[in-house]
């Protein structure tokens, strides 16, 4: 193990095919000197795991950190001890409510000194990562869980907007659901060099049928109180906004129930299935969030897929 600031991450003298690095771009004097550091040592093909403040759901953070500011709050003990205080007094509805009842960065006093003391702190639209990750020469691949990205899962596909969502390009979907949403504190994106392109699963490429889909942890199969006609609800419990659970017919319980990580999706679909409804399920569990797939077996050149 070496401990090495990022900016200095081309010491290694090395390339890794998977770099991560969470929460802490936001906190450098230069977030983009950072990330082109590590974009040195992304192995060819590799994949960078990034995670970013991003700034609507930390409103309140933003907000609070101004008040110490202008109070010129210090770090010491007692006057943590008094900001505590005062942070027990913030009226209900206050922006920074959520975040005081469910964030880890509230539970110590160490964690309120970093979230609202630490004068470097940046925070990313969606606009704005992609910026940065174009100014590093790397290329976005995917979301870590991307279903509160995508405007076809949850509430915003039961709108009136839901078709001027849709024909919305990719990344345009993205920066309406952050805005959609509203309390996204963070972003946790997977990028590749630009030389790299992302291998994504393509469904309307002829491969799909022998992509492997594998099961996500934080999954689950409920099948108790369901909407109507559905025989269960997928919900992957690592999402944060309640109404992303995937209400699934009688056929597609059948057709989940035949992932089993080694399997094909034209192993899992019996002949007489229909072939459309096939394509068009695995690619709603993709991007659900239930299943990633093994795209080993759908072309020769490549070794794993997402
Ligand atoms: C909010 S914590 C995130 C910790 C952890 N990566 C995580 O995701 O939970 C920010 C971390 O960034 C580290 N840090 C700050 N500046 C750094 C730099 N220039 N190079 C490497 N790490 C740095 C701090 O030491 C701290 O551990």
């Amino acid at each position: 193990m070496r401990h090495l600031a990022v900016e200095r991450a081309g010491d290694l003298k090395g390339t890794f095919e998977q770099v991560v690095c969470t929460g802490v771009l936001h906190h450098l004097a230069s977030p983009s000197d950072g990330l082109r550091a590590l974009r040195q040592v992304l192995a060819p093909r590799g994949a960078l795991h990034l995670m970013l403040y991003a700034p609507y759901g930390r409103a309140g953070i933003y907000m609070m950190q101004e008040y110490c500011r202008r109070l010129s709050v210090s770090a010491t003990a007692s006057e943590i001890r008094d900001l505590v205080a005062a942070l027990h007094a913030l009226p209900p509805g206050h922006p920074l409510e959520p975040l005081l009842k469910n964030s880890p960065d509230f539970a110590s006093p160490s964690g309120i000194t970093d979230a609202l003391l630490n004068p470097n702190d940046r925070a990313y639209s969606v606009p704005q990562l992609f910026g940065l990750l174009d100014a590093a020469d790397l290329t976005f691949g995917r979301w870590l869980r991307q279903a509160p990205y995508v405007p076809a899962c949850g509430a915003p596909a039961t709108t009136p907007h839901a078709g001027r969502l849709a024909r919305l390009p990719r990344n345009e979907q993205f920066a309406a659901m952050e805005l959609f949403r509203g309390t996204m504190a963070r972003h946790s994106a997977i990028a590749y060099r630009n030389e790299d392109p992302p291998r994504m699963p393509d469904f309307d490429a002829g491969a799909w049928p022998r992509y492997v889909p594998v099961r996500l942890p934080d999954t689950i199969v409920v099948r108790e109180r369901l909407p109507a006609g559905a025989a269960a609800v997928l919900i992957n419990r690592a999402h944060s906004f309640t109404d992303l659970y995937f209400p699934i017919d009688e056929s597609q319980l059948a057709l989940f129930n035949g992932v089993n990580g080694i399997r094909t999706i034209e192993e899992i679909t019996a002949p007489a299935d229909n072939r459309e409804r096939a394509r068009t399920f695995f690619q709603q569990l993709w991007l659900w969030d239930q299943v990633v797939f093994d795209v080993s077996k759908a072309s020769s050149d490549s070794k794993a897929g997402t």
